[in-house]
């Protein structure tokens, strides 16, 4: 019988990786991530599980310990990574989330692969949770989980977090299995979106599409109460500014803007390659402004750093062809020999190497078409101790909320985006200080710990912080 434990995380990826050392031998190690961080010690306290898929096909590893958390590989066979995880989770749910920006793709075949996969992992919680334990279920991969884990323990405190936007209800509407995916939801205790919209987006639905009612702040489901809040997820801001000060990050930083020719301004992008962060439109504002000669080649520079994602899908095929061929194109009519105009980076960078970069970046532009929250606009803030630097921020980022001393921008509007970077990059030191003080000032008491803190108070299962 599998370890018990009090505490569970149930999300589509283990917080681990499985790396090859020098002498062969395969070994687990923690992947750094904001989650994992913040919930460690809860599980720790609780010897806790966290439940997922280890990455690959076929048959999972057994369950192990690493660093106090007890690990429960779920597996998942080719046919469900392709259906389940790049089908109906990312060719399905997550482009009609975010605004539908590409066309969401509707297959059966999807859908009943992720049914059966929400129904494994919501086997594995029932079979780990100990009587009364609370589970607490993460992302848009895992909606039917929540209800099916009730089903099997009405014992259990359930939360479930939204990582991504909650679309309104006309967009919605079009899942084909919209109702189960809503009474999915609706299994758990407390539902937690990043943003207050995307909360009232999912009551209103709850009215719209089961009739049920919403009184004393809780929606009413089969006599029982189901809350609705947002909750919006941040970092490990102590962290990031302690690796950001770090003398060795401070060395690199200065010897990228060094590597990039000491220009004037660089201004940097970091994302997963994914149609929603809005790259290409970024990279074409530069392209018209180098061409309108209000930036030169020299004195400023861009630096794209895209990781590879979800490489399968066929809407991720197609956005790295459309941003490499804008790369190209900007290099190729602005560059020079030794001076390209962008440096495009089609991979992942060490945590180091990030900090670095966001410490050596004079303009930070984050400018998505939609998205829950973006921690890379986060992690830039707390990056810059020396309170330099601007940040460019798509008002369609759950953290445009919270950043308003941000250089705002609609980027739908490639005018509007010009203008924030030409007032961004023209604007003087003492303003750009300013408003970078505020915001760290924010993030310093608005950190990912609080979110975990806050989401489980509410929750009630909160024992953690005596
Ligand atoms: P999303 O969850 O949609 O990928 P976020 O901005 O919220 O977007 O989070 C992305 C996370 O991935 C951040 O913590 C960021 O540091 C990290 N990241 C993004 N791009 C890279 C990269 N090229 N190399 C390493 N880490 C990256
Ligand atoms: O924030 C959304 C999210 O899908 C997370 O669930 C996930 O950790 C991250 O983006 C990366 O996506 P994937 O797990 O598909 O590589």
């Amino acid at each position: 019988m599998a370890q018990r434990s009090s505490f569970v995380v149930v999300a589509n990826r283990l917080p681990v990786d499985e790396v090859t050392l020098p002498n062969g031998e395969r070994q687990w190690r923690p992947s750094p991530g904001g989650l994992v961080t913040a919930l460690h010690p809860v599980l720790v306290e609780h010897r806790g599980t966290w439940i997922g898929w280890a990455g690959g096909d076929g048959t999972a590893p057994e369950p192990f310990d690493l660093e106090g958390i007890h690990i429960h590989p779920v597996p998942l066979s080719a046919d469900e990574l392709e259906r389940y995880y790049e089908g109906q989770s990312n060719a399905t749910i997550w482009p009609l989330y975010h605004d539908a920006v590409e066309t969401p793709v509707y297959k059966r075949r999807w859908r009943d692969s992720y049914r059966a996969v929400n129904h494994r992992f919501a086997e594995a919680a029932a079979d780990v949770a100990a009587e009364g334990a609370t589970v607490w279920v993460q992302d848009y991969q895992l909606q039917l989980v929540p209800a099916m884990l009730r089903e099997m323990r009405p014992d259990l405190k359930i939360g479930f977090f939204l990582h991504i936007p909650f679309p309104p209800i006309e967009l919605f509407m079009q899942m084909p299995f919209r109702a189960e995916i809503l009474r999915g939801l609706l299994g758990a205790d407390l539902v937690g979106f990043q943003q207050r919209l995307a909360a009232q987006n999912f009551v209103r639905l709850a009215r719209h599409l089961l009739g049920l009612r919403y009184v004393g702040q809780s929606i009413q489901v089969d006599g029982r109460q189901v809350k609705a809040g947002a909750f919006p997820i941040s970092i490990d801001t102590k962290d990031m500014e302690r690796l950001a000060a770090d003398p060795a990050v401070q060395a690199r930083a200065k010897q990228i803007r060094a590597e990039l020719g000491d220009p004037k301004t660089v201004i940097l992008g970091v994302d997963r390659l994914d149609y929603t962060k809005g790259i290409e439109l970024r990279l074409k504002a530069f392209r018209e402004l180098l061409a309108d000669g209000k930036l030169n080649v020299g004195d400023a520079v861009m630096v794209q750093v895209a990781t590879p994602s979800r490489e399968r899908v066929e809407h991720y095929q197609t956005l790295r062809v459309k941003v490499e061929r804008e790369v190209g194109r900007i290099n190729g009519e602005f560059g020079k020999v030794g001076t390209p105009a962008v440096h495009y980076l089609h991979q992942s960078v060490d945590k180091q190497e990030l900090a670095a970069m966001y410490a050596a970046a004079d303009v930070m532009m984050v400018t998505p078409l939609r998205d829950g929250m973006n921690l890379v606009a986060k992690e830039y803030i707390a990056c810059r101790g020396d309170t330099g630097g601007a940040l460019i921020l798509s008002e369609f980022a759950g953290a445009a909320t919270e950043l308003r001393q941000s250089f705002l921008c609609n980027p739908h509007d490639p005018d509007g985006v010009k203008e924030a970077l030409m007032r961004a990059i023209n604007a003087e030191a003492p303003e750009l200080k300013r408003r970078m003080r505020v915001m760290q000032r924010h993030l310093r008491t608005h950190d990912v710990a609080r979110w975990a803190h806050t989401f489980l108070d509410e929750l009630g299962s909160d024992d953690t912080e005596n």
